[in-house]
């Protein structure tokens, strides 16, 4: 008896290591990654509409393309336009997968610093307009009795992101929306994959930043394994940014206690383009005046 115990005990102990070290190594949560390859047969031959493609991880996801120019401000008429004629192409097939990729630039300031224009801005291409967009297309979705959204959130709409306030409020907004809606219409054929990246490698306004980021191509990658699979949530990102996510999820006293001791800094260490996601904010604490 006492020897099966220390077996068990072993096994267990076994599987604890090896889980950790693939925490240490993961650049997505634990879901994600047991799914291993993108559903190949979920996404042939699928009409796939995804906005913000024209750089960083937009860039990545689609491979054959009819460029669509919209802007996602531009008003309802505008939008319900472009519903229609992405409807229409390849033969009036229909808008499988929408991807809501496409997102205000993210210029970092503390939450009272943030201007009225940012907060408009922001709020109008990252939620009014996705949500606008997928009010107007669900109806044509529900006539086949299938769609599928996917939605590019951020690790920013589940922890708080300090610099980042308003962009991290847009993100919580969609999250709320999309899953509400997925629970609504799922039975009517609707999906919805919330995709939460955290830091990742896009050309422009972050280079010089030394944060360890995914690469946009992996980014897609990853996104597109997550929607095949038809994964309700997926997180991708490498530590410390995925441990954060994990805290804040599953032990949020903690979590938000971490990003309670950071906050201050990581603002100064964005404004410095140094590294805003480092464990080493979590020292060097000078007490604030
Ligand atoms: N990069 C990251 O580290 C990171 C991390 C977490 C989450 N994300 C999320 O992932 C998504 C893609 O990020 P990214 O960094 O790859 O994007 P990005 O390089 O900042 O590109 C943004 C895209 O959105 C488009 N866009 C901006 N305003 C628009 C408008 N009014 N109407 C239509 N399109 C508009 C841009 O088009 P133009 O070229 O025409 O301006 C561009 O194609 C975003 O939702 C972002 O929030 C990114």
């Amino acid at each position: 008896m006492m020897m099966m115990m220390m077996m068990l005990c072993l096994v267990f102990l076994v599987i604890f290591i090896a889980l950790f070290i693939k925490f240490l190594t993961a650049d997505g949560d634990f879901t994600l990654l047991s799914k291993g390859k993108v559903k190949r047969e979920e996404i042939q031959d699928k009409v796939v509409w995804i906005t913000g493609a024209s750089r960083g991880i937009g860039k990545y996801a689609p491979s054959d393309v009819m460029i669509l120019p919209l802007d996602l401000t531009s008003g309802e008429e505008s939008l319900s336009m472009a519903v229609e004629k992405a409807e229409s192409f390849f033969g009036a097939a229909g808008v499988d997968y929408m991807i809501h990729n496409a997102a205000y630039e993210r210029p970092k300031s503390t939450a009272l610093d943030v201007t009225e224009e940012t907060l408009k801005a922001t709020l109008n291409v990252n939620v009014v307009g996705p949500i606008s967009l997928t009010r107007m297309l669900v109806p044509y979705m529900l006539k086949r009795g299938r769609g599928h959204f996917v939605v590019m959130s951020s690790a920013a709409g589940k922890t708080p992101a300090p610099g980042q306030a308003v962009y991290s409020a847009s993100k919580f907004a969609v999250n709320g929306y999309f899953h509400t809606l997925r629970s609504e219409l799922c039975r009517k054929g609707i999906k919805v994959t919330v995709v939460c990246p955290g830091p990742v490698e896009t050309p422009n306004p972050r280079t010089g930043s030394t944060e360890r980021r995914v690469s946009s191509a992996r980014c897609a990658e990853l996104t597109i394994v997550a929607a095949s699979h038809g994964i309700k949530e997926a997180w991708i990102s490498y530590k410390p940014v995925l441990a954060v996510m994990y805290l804040v999820q599953y032990m949020p006293s903690v979590g938000y206690w971490l990003m309670d001791k950071i906050g201050g800094k990581r603002v100064e260490a964005a404004a410095q383009k140094g590294n805003a996601y480092s464990v080493n904010l979590l020292f060097d604490q000078k007490k604030e005046s």
